[in-house]
């Protein structure tokens, strides 16, 4: 793959992230989804590559772009597959809360894992506790395995977990470990990233959110060196037959990173809509916006945070009429 597309990448999740923002705490999520998506889309356009969205915003009939199947770029260049979510944390933007994102995955052709649009139980951890997390493992023997790893104490870890009720027995068996909780409203894709970066200070993710959402985050965790493991959580007989006709006949089959995302040419690039602990989000300033990114390879192992100054005036749809 192009090395040149990691920066192309960037152009793409600004635009997304710029638009949505937008529509910051106006309680209008799929505006606000909408905004980013067609934002995404419209870069795409521009880009030297031959895509095929594998991660989008639906099936072909449920959504009008970046659907599962379309054909991005300008036709030329590599060929390879897209994994997208234009807005990470739909309600977030809506309620304007912390940490929603706009995310995109590259990686070769036929290398990203085409995820059921469908629940997923999920385990992430950094670097140090690759090779040490179990998601068949009980809770406290995965947070005794991330201290050990960590060189921690139990109460020193910070364990992030989507606020569900689905997600109570969890949460106290967290708590009877004598582990931390961070318990976000929405964005596992930041949760699980952010395990990999010490100044968030998180140390795992635990729980259960979107299987799409997952390999966005494992593309993320391959470019950081961290790990992310998965099982598939149908949530009826649907789903199953869904499962079984990807050739998944056992729903207790664990997902590791090679399932993910095969090799190691794979690219990932999230900017930030509303601020969170890694990224700060959108600010608009009068004549002009500004955003954070940050952008990864996993082949060399290529962390960079772009800071990107936008001039309104020459983008003047993102001008709101109030
Ligand atoms: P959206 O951006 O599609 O709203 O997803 C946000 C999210 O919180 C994901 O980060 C997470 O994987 C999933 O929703 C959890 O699903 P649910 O809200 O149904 O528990």
């Amino acid at each position: 793959m192009e090395r040149s597309l990691t920066m192309e990448i960037v152009r793409v999740t600004e635009a997304a992230a710029l638009s949505s923002a937008r529509w910051m705490g106006r309680g209008k999520k799929e505006e606000a989804d909408d905004a980013a998506t067609s934002a995404m889309r419209d870069v795409f356009d521009t880009i030297p590559m031959q895509g095929t969205v594998v991660i989008g915003e639906g099936e072909m009939d449920e959504a009008p772009m970046l659907y599962i199947g379309e054909e991005l770029g300008t036709g030329s260049g590599p060929r390879v597959d897209i994994a997208v979510d234009p807005l990470e944390g739909t309600n977030i933007v809506a309620q304007g809360t912390w940490n929603a994102l706009a995310v995109i995955a590259i990686a070769d052709h036929k290398k990203l894992l085409h995820a059921p649009d469908m629940y997923m139980q999920k385990l992430a951890v950094g670097p140090e506790a690759v090779g040490k997390v179990d998601i068949n493992a009980s809770t406290l023997e995965n947070l005794k395995a991330v201290a050990k790893a960590k060189n921690k104490n139990m109460e020193d870890l910070v364990a992030v977990v989507l606020d569900r009720p689905r997600h109570a027995e969890l949460v106290e068996e967290i708590r009877a470990a004598g582990a931390r909780i961070k318990l976000i409203p929405d964005g596992d894709v930041a949760g699980a990233m952010n395990t990999a970066f010490d100044d968030t200070g998180v140390d795992i993710l635990l729980g259960t959110g979107g299987a799409p959402e997952g390999v966005l985050a494992a593309v993320a965790l391959k470019c950081l060196g961290g790990e992310i493991q998965g099982k598939l959580v149908p949530a009826n007989d649907e789903e199953t037959n869904r499962c079984k006709e990807m050739g998944i006949a056992d729903t207790n089959k664990v997902f590791y990173m090679d399932d993910f995302c095969g090799g190691d040419d794979a690219i990932f690039a999230a900017t930030g809509v509303t601020d969170g602990e890694l990224l700060q989000g959108v600010q608009f300033k009068g004549v002009k916006a500004t955003t954070q990114t940050v952008v990864m390879r996993a082949k060399s192992g290529t962390v960079r945070f772009i800071d990107g100054d936008h001039s309104l005036k020459k983008k003047p749809n993102l001008v709101m009429e109030p």
